[in-house]
């Protein structure tokens, strides 16, 4: 952390400020990064959990916290300022920050649109700006109304970035998280007009979560031919993150795992869409990937992910490790992580943000080397949170020698 300031002081230099673009404006991660970047702004609270707020970003030329404008779409409706309110009354943010911030989150709330159809291509989301229904664009629906989808998302993102005279606006994908989509050509899922929307609009795309994205075969290699920067995918906040330091250990140390098993008990609005199976295997996925990149191979043992409402933002999730000593002699590691999600989370996605802006403003293209530190399932580099870190610091020179 720089020592007098409780924010980094090394503006752009130009002054201009950053858009970002959080795809479930409404959601708790969304809520909790509005909120906390205007109370971080204002020296209200320290930056704790900000990497780029650490001494290895400084001088790297990213976009102060208080120049960062916020806006977004969503298929909900309910204001931030009382989103706010709700997540107080789940323990995950302060009492009195939501009437302190106040101003911040207005001013975002009214920067929110109308989002499509939710995972499944369900529902329409709401009124286009020329007032008719955002069309309701299932998947394998009339690929016309994709286009003009992804059209009318993209003129938001234009708008907004018009409007407020931002220098440039990063796309966060903080939606709730959709099944695992086909892998063919087949109509994209929202997650995945949403990112071509982003690219349309010229803007670079973090992909929050395991949902598709700029995956889909459609958007493969896009962000790089129109010279934007990219990074993904499912924030690593919790048991991953821990996974990805203690797997590591298990190989260096050359102690055989013989079997990972983990159980994750969580509520709020990712608990209940992780409900899904298809969620549910989406996320796995990336959990596992940790493990399997970093033992040479999956281990026996399955992974859980449970519903349980009466828990809201709060997460605790168990891993048991069994794994042969010298001599074969069997042991047992056990562990136990209890936290907020979305307090995990946010930081993140405030550092992401301005990475990722940072990038574009140094001409970075295509997936940005060195953000697997971030992320459950990164496009490229280390797999182990070391390695991961050593990338970063990478990252952070090159934006250092072009600032
Ligand atoms: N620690 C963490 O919290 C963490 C870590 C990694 C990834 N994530 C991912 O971040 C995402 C957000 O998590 P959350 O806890 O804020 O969930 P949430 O349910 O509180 O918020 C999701 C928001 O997305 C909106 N939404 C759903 N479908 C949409 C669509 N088609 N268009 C626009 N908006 C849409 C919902 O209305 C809601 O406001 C999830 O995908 C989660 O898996 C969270």
């Amino acid at each position: 952390m720089t020592e007098d300031n409780p924010t980094q002081s090394d503006a752009t230099p130009d002054g201009a400020r950053t858009g970002v673009w959080l795809i479930g404006a409404r959601g708790s991660v969304a809520t909790t990064a509005v909120a906390g970047c205007a109370a971080l702004a204002s020296g209200m609270h320290p930056p704790t959990g900000m990497v780029t707020e650490t001494d290895a970003f400084a001088g790297s030329g990213l976009p102060p916290l208080g120049q960062l404008v916020f806006g977004g779409h969503d298929t909900a409706s309910c204001p931030l300022p009382k989103r706010a309110e709700h997540l107080v009354a789940g323990g995950v943010l302060p009492h009195g920050l939501p009437a302190a911030v106040y101003d911040g989150l207005a001013a975002a709330d009214a920067c929110i649109r109308p989002g499509g159809p939710l995972p499944g291509g369900s529902l329409s989301g709401g009124p286009l700006p020329g007032g008719s229904l955002r069309p309701s664009g299932a998947e394998g629906e009339d690929p016309r109304e994709e286009d003009e989808l992804i059209d009318a998302f993209a003129a938001d993102i234009t708008a907004f970035t018009r409007d407020n005279a931002l220098a440039r606006t990063i796309v966060v994908n903080v939606a709730s998280t959709e099944g695992s989509c086909r892998g063919d050509d087949a109509a994209m899922p929202p997650s995945s007009r949403y990112a071509a929307a982003a690219l349309r609009a010229g803007c670079p795309y973090v992909n929050f979560t395991p949902s598709t994205g700029l995956h889909h075969p459609r958007l493969r290699g896009e962000a790089g031919r129109r010279g934007l920067p990219h990074a993904g995918r499912d924030g690593k906040t919790g048991q991953t993150l821990l996974r990805s330091v203690l797997a590591p250990m298990f190989a260096q140390r050359a102690l055989p795992v013989r079997a990972w098993s983990g159980t994750n008990l969580l509520g709020g609005g990712d608990g209940s869409a992780l409900a899904d199976p298809g969620a549910a295997a989406a996320k796995n996925a990336g959990k596992e990937r940790v493990l399997a990149d970093n033992l040479g191979g999956l281990p026996e043992g399955q992974l859980h992910i449970d519903d349980v409402p009466a828990l809201g933002d709060w997460k605790t999730a168990w891993d048991h490790v069994a794994f042969d000593g010298f001599l074969g002699s069997r042991m047992i590691l056990q562990t136990v992580w209890q936290g907020c999600d979305s307090a995990l989370a946010a930081p993140l996605v405030l550092d992401l943000a301005r990475i990722v802006a940072r990038a574009h403003e140094a001409g970075i293209e295509g997936a940005v080397d060195g953000l697997g530190f971030y992320f459950k399932d990164p496009d490229s580099g280390p797999a182990d949170l070391p390695g991961q870190w050593h990338e970063l610091l990478a990252l952070a020179g090159r934006l250092r020698a072009a600032a």
